[in-house]
């Protein structure tokens, strides 16, 4: 069965867009991009249409590809003091001389959509967030809404990354999974992964996930964008994975768009706080 990301990413959208409109308020998302990465621009132009969607309005900052730490730090200081804007999106991944701990550091932990400040990634690893990185949130939101249960099941995530893999092990482990984080120094990962009920791959390799790698009636979610002659694919072996799992994401069509939905909810959930209505 397939986890449809873009008819559930479709259904919130239009449910957020109802909310946002009975609320009177007017959310707005700041997004920078560092830059001429076509696909950053590509991932920011796909959020902005979404924020156009539902009713949130967005502002598109562009800095030069050799922009320097500082100088972004100056850019966020002055839009966390913007009161017209709820909420700042950093585009990943930043040239190589920014130092992004810092860049994240530097956003207002309450506009922080992309949940990547040390307070909001504290509050998820302490198991109280308030804004989750929306990857891993829109993973979670997807299994809730397909009514899959996370409690008590084995979950194996590969990857450790700050932007998908550990808040992606913290969510699971939040809902009561029994959680283990996989990386590159992890051995016999094959034993690891045929154990798991709710397998993650978030290693950004095409085939990296075979058949034997996956246990019979796993869920698997697959994090992974790669391009192959062209063509994007995740990090699973769809067409032979997909016999052995009961529940499968795609790509295209799985997490992608679920990121998407979970940045419009952070970024009405930053205006509500903001409004000091009642946020859950
Ligand atoms: N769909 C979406 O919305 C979305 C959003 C974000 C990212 N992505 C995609 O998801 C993928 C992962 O993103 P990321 O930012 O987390 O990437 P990343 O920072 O490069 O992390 C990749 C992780 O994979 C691990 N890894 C690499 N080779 C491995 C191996 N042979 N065995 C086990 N683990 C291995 C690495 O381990 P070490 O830590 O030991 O190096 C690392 O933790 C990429 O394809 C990215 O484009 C998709």
């Amino acid at each position: 069965m397939i986890l449809d990301g873009k008819k559930i990413s479709d259904k919130r959208l239009e449910i957020l867009n109802e909310e946002i409109m009975d609320s009177g308020l007017y959310p707005q998302l700041a997004t920078i991009v560092v830059g001429d990465d076509p696909a950053s621009h590509l991932y920011v132009k796909m959020k902005r249409q979404a924020c156009e969607r539902v009713g949130i309005g967005s502002v598109k900052i562009e800095m030069p590809v050799r922009t320097t730490t500082e100088a972004l730090i100056e850019k966020i200081t002055s839009i966390n003091r913007d009161s017209v804007i709820d909420g700042i999106l950093v585009q990943l991944p930043l040239p190589k001389q920014v130092d992004s701990r810092r860049v994240f550091s530097a956003i207002a932990p309450d506009k922080d959509v992309d949940g990547f400040h040390p307070c909001n990634l504290g509050r998820l690893f302490s198991g109280h967030p308030l804004f989750s990185p929306c990857t891993p949130l829109g993973i979670m939101i997807l299994l809730a809404e397909y009514d899959l249960p996370v409690a008590g099941k084995d979950a194996v995530v590969i990857g450790r990354s700050m932007d998908v893999g550990r808040p992606c092990a913290a969510l699971l482990l939040n809902a009561d999974a029994t959680v283990t984080t996989c990386h590159s120094a992890t051995k016999n990962l094959e034993n690891i992964t045929s154990r798991a009920d709710i397998l993650v791959s978030a290693v950004g390799k095409a085939g990296f996930i075979t058949p034997s790698m996956v246990r019979d009636g796993a869920i698997v979610i697959d994090v992974g964008i790669n391009y192959v002659d062209g063509k994007l694919t995740g990090d699973v072996l769809f067409d032979s994975v997909k016999d052995k799992a009961a529940w499968i994401t795609p790509v295209p069509g799985g997490v992608g768009p679920m990121t998407i939905a979970a940045l419009m909810e952070n970024t009405f959930k930053a205006a509500r706080l903001r409004e000091c209505t009642s946020v859950t």
